[in-house]
C-alpha cells in the first residue's frame, strides 16, 4: 500500500519511521515534508494547507491511506474531502477538528457537558472585553479564538499585559480573524500533561501520557515555543490519575462530540493541568503533539499503520495497542534566536553517529548540496528509550551532543525537574 503523510516536522517523520517498519506499505510520500524526511521518504512540493493540491495529487496517484497530522489542515476539513474521493485518512472530520479550532467551541462544550476546565467567558466585543480584564482577578489568561500558529495564548501576569493582550487580538488584529474573538479565563497552577488516545468516535486506546516542555529555557523560563522536549510516559500520571482523567475528561468528551453530531476520529489530545482541585483541561488538540510524539512512538510496541487504519475502520477495539516498558525523551535542538528571529542555512553534521545510538527526526532542515541545512526553528529532535527515565534522558542529550550546526541551542533540563 502507498500513503500520503500531510505534514513536515519531527512528528511526521517519527511517524513516517515506524510506517516503514511495516513491510506492506511501499511508497510514503511525504506532503511537504522536509529535507530529512526525505532519507525515509518522497518527498512532494505541496504545502500541507494546499487543500485543492492535496486531493489533486492522491486524484492522480495511488493512495490506499492518508495521515494527516496538522492542525490547519485537519480544520480546513481535508479529511472529509479525501474520504470524499475514496481516500480514506487518519484524523478528526472539519466539525469535529473545532474542538482545536475554535477554543470557544472546545469550552462551551466542556461547560455543557460538564467538563472539568477553567472559568472562561467568550468575547466578541472588543470594549467588553477591556471592561472584563479591568476588573477580573489576575494573573488571566487571555486567548485568540482560533488558530494562532501557538501564538495566540498569552497568560497575562499583570494587568497592563491582559489589556495589550486584548488589544493585539482583538484592536490590532494580530492574529487577523482568528483573534476576532477571544476567551479569557481563570488562570490555573499545576504541572500540565499531555494526554493522547486514538479514536474510531466510539471505543479509544490511550497512548502513554506524555509531558512537553514548551518554554524556551531552562527552568520553564523565556517565550513559549512548538516544544523544546518531551517525556513518556509522564512520572504524574499514576494509574489512579489516568482512571480520573477517563472517567472525567476523556469519555464524556468523546461522549459529548457524539451527541452533538461531530464524532471524533484519530488523534485526540487532551492538554491537562494537575491542578490542586484535580486534573483540569487546558486545551484540546485534534493531532498528535510535537514533540510528544516522538517520545511516545519512540515506545510502540506494535505497527502503528494497524492501529491508526482502526480509527477510519471502526476497528479499534480489536486492534491491539502495545507500548513497551521504560521511558522515553525528546531533546531538541533549536536555531539559536528561536522562537524570535533566527539565521538558517547552516550546515548539520553529526547526525549519522546520534542516529546509531537514539533516532533523529528532523524538522526544520532542508537538503542543499548533497547536505542538510537548517531551515527552520526547531531543527531536529533526538528521542532516546532506556528501562528508565533518568537512562532515557542522557542517552537523547548524548545524542544531541554529537550534533552540530552554528547557533545550535537546546534546553538542558528536559524531564530533569520532574525526575
Ligand atoms: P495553549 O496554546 O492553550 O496550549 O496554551 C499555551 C500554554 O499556556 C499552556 O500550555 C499553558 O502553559 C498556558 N495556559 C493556557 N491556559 C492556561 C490557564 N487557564 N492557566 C494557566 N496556564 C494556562
Ligand atoms: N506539543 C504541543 C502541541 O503539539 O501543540
Amino acid at each position: 500500500m502507498n500513503v500520503i503523510v500531510i505534514g513536515g516536522g519531527g512528528r511526521e517523520h517519527a511517524i513516517i519511521r515506524q510506517l516503514r517498519k511495516n513491510p506492506t506499505v511501499e511508497t510514503i510520500w511525504a506532503l511537504p515534508g522536509n529535507g530529512g524526511i526525505a532519507l525515509d521518504a518522497t518527498c512532494v512540493a505541496i504545502s500541507a494547507t494546499d487543500v485543492p493540491g492535496i486531493i489533486e495529487f492522491a486524484k492522480t496517484h495511488d493512495v490506499g491511506f492518508a495521515i494527516v497530522t496538522p492542525d490547519d489542515p485537519l480544520c480546513l476539513g481535508v479529511v472529509d474531502e479525501l474520504a470524499a474521493i475514496g481516500v480514506p485518512a487518519f484524523g478528526p472530520s472539519k466539525a469535529a477538528a473545532r474542538i482545536e479550532g475554535s477554543k470557544a467551541f472546545a469550552k462551551d462544550l466542556m461547560r455543557r457537558h460538564g467538563i472539568p476546565t477553567a472559568a472562561y467567558a467568550v468575547y466578541d466585543d472588543a470594549d467588553a472585553a477591556l471592561a472584563a480584564v479591568m476588573t477580573c482577578p489576575i494573573p488571566v489568561v487571555v486567548k485568540a479564538d482560533g488558530l494562532a500558529l501557538g501564538k495566540g495564548v498569552t497568560v497575562a501576569m499583570t494587568r497592563d499585559d491582559a489589556v495589550a493582550a486584548v488589544r493585539e487580538a482583538m484592536v490590532d488584529g494580530r492574529f487577523g480573524v482568528a483573534g476576532a474573538r477571544v476567551v479569557i479565563e481563570e488562570f490555573m497552577t499545576g504541572v500540565e500533561a499531555s494526554c493522547l488516545l486514538l479514536t474510531d468516535g466510539t471505543n479509544y486506546k490511550l497512548l502513554p501520557a506524555a509531558m512537553d516542555h514548551k518554554r524556551a529555557l531552562d527552568g520553564d523560563q523565556g517565550p513559549n515555543t512548538g516544544g523544546m522536549g518531551s517525556i513518556a510516559p509522564h512520572p504524574l500520571m499514576t494509574p489512579e490519575l489516568i482512571a480520573r482523567v477517563e472517567a472525567e475528561i476523556i469519555v464524556p468528551t468523546l461522549a459529548a462530540l457524539r451527541d452533538e453530531g461531530c464524532p471524533f476520529t484519530g488523534c485526540l489530545y487532551a492538554g491537562l493541568m494537575l491542578t490542586p482541585d484535580g486534573p483540569k483541561v487546558v486545551e484540546f488538540n485534534c493531532r498528535f503533539g510535537d514533540p510528544e510524539t516522538q517520545a511516545v512512538l519512540a515506545l510502540l510496541d506494535c505497527d502503528l499503520l494497524t492501529a491508526l487504519q482502526a480509527t477510519t475502520n471502526h476497528t479499534l477495539a480489536s486492534t491491539p495497542l502495545s507500548f513497551r516498558d521504560g521511558a522515553a525523551a525528546c531533546v531538541v535542538l533549536a536555531s539559536g534566536g528561536y522562537p524570535g528571529h533566527y539565521e538558517t542555512g547552516y550546515p548539520v553534521t553529526g547526525w549519522e553517529a546520534a542516529a546509531k545510538i537514539a533516532d533523529v527526526d528532523f524538522a526544520g532542515v532542508a537538503a542543499k548540496d548533497g547536505q542538510l541545512v537548517t531551515s527552520g526553528g526547531r531543527v531536529l529532535g533526538v528521542t532516546a528509550t532506556a528501562p528508565s527515565l533518568a537512562e532515557a534522558i542522557d542517552r537523547a542529550y548524548q545524542g544531541t551532543d554529537l550534533i552540530h550546526f552554528d547557533g545550535a541551542y537546546r534546553r538542558s533540563d528536559i524531564g530533569r525537574a520532574v525526575l
